[in-house]
């Protein structure tokens, strides 16, 4: 049987609820081989999925788990998600900015993957900070003070957990179907009314075309539809790494100087602008100008800082206790020149390098490691000016500062 399934994907053919059920959960039961499952992964990367088929598989992903249900709680609750970037820490800023506005905020976000980082290992990075909440202390803390950003519970979607890992090592992880799917099973069952979706392009992204763009976010709407979820979706660049920081205590700490209105201007805040004022609109049903304004005044007010510090308290974090390395390297320029490029992917290798993410599966996260970019693109710099700072705890060997900077 799932032999002939496996057959009947790499012929192209339209599988059947039964029998993706069959493979699906025969591999989260154990019944079904790492190599079948495998397999039947790269059938999908080459040869994709009809919609009948992802509705089906987005559905066996759910049903794997529990379905949180957050009704109680008064308000429209908004989601976000993001396919993962380098230096994407929009989560720190934009769930502050939407629960300071009176919109409930509960967020399941994800650890690290590949080159690019996630937000439970950036809030891991101020001490004491707990990742671990329980749906109780979920739905308690959101009636309380409208924000939660924990991770997720064994419960969601353990389908999702297992089918990931092994995409993760079969490279299988950038198909537009097992994307979808993944994702939207998470949301769906996170309990969330509306969801928007950041689905980012670039070298340093799991998609490399605003057309493979495009068609996840068709395809995420469709399945938003099948719930009843409102979905909306921001196609986002990732050639270019966000900000200035790429590490886990630096990222946070870059997004508190957004929060305090300190840092003003360059992609990332635009980003995080474009975001918060998007789940706003959803949020409160009016247009992106009132959005806007609402989300300058969250932050210059100060209440979306305060909302920040209030979330980190509430899970037992120190906000002082954030620490960076002493030691630090400097990377500098090797002509004069304006800085045309600066590759998400190659700072986001670095970054790794340096031990801010997980190259195996038991390597210890650094938080205290990263790269600070001190010029970004478009500016103007001198032969022999600090490009980036690496806050390092170990020796680095030849970091080759043209595959990052490219000055012109
Ligand atoms: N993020 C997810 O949660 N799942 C994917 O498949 C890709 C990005």
């Amino acid at each position: 049987m799932i032999l002939e399934i496996i057959n009947k994907k790499r012929l192209g053919e339209e599988l059947s609820y039964e029998e993706l059920d069959t493979i699906f959960n025969g591999y989260l039961n154990g019944d079904v081989p790492d190599y079948q499952m495998s397999s039947l992964l790269m059938a999908i990367c080459i040869n994709g999925m009809t919609d009948k088929e992802i509705f089906d598989l987005t559905k066996i992903f759910i049903d794997s788990g529990d379905v949180l249900d957050f009704s109680d709680v008064p308000g429209v609750k908004v989601d976000k998600h993001s396919t993962g970037g380098i230096g994407d820490k929009t989560t720190l800023v934009i769930a502050p900015i939407v629960a300071s506005l009176g919109i409930p905020v509960i967020k399941m976000s994800g650890r690290g993957l590949g080159y690019t980082g996630g937000t439970i290992d950036k809030l891991e990075s101020i001490p004491g900070y707990r990742v671990d909440l329980t749906d109780e202390e979920i739905s308690k803390q959101v009636k309380d003070i409208n924000l939660v950003i924990t991770g997720q519970t064994s419960s969601l979607v353990p389908m999702d957990k297992v089918i990931y890992a092994l995409r993760d090592v079969t490279a299988t992880v950038s198909s537009i179907p097992l994307i979808a799917s993944s994702i939207m099973s998470k949301k769906i069952a996170s309990g969330a009314d509306k969801i928007l979706i950041d689905i980012k392009v670039g070298n340093g992204a799991l998609l490399q075309t605003r057309e493979d763009a495009e068609k996840l976010s068709e395809l995420m709407i469709k399945i938003g539809k099948e719930y009843q979820r409102e979905i909306r979706t921001i196609i986002s660049d990732m050639d270019t790494p966000l900000g200035k920081c790429v590490g886990n205590s630096l990222e946070v700490l870059e997004a508190i100087d957004v929060l305090k209105g300190v840092e003003k201007n360059n992609n990332f805040v635009k980003l995080c602008y474009e975001l918060a004022t998007e789940m706003v609109s959803m949020g409160l049903s009016i247009s992106h100008e009132e959005a806007y304004q609402k989300v300058v005044e969250s932050v210059d007010s100060g209440l979306a800082y305060q909302k920040f510090l209030e979330l980190v308290k509430r899970q037992n974090g120190d906000v002082n206790g954030i620490k960076v390395s002493d030691k630090t390297y400097n990377l500098c320029a090797q002509s004069s020149g304006t800085i045309k490029k600066i590759n998400a992917l190659e700072v986001g290798k670095l970054s790794l390098l340096l031990g801010a993410g997980k190259e195996n599966i038991d390597d210890i996260i650094d938080y205290t490691v990263g790269v600070k970019l001190n010029k970004l693109v478009g500016e103007f710099v001198e032969k022999g000016e600090v490009l980036a700072t690496l806050y390092v705890n170990k020796d680095i060997l030849n970091v080759s500062v043209d595959r990052i900077f490219t000055i012109d």
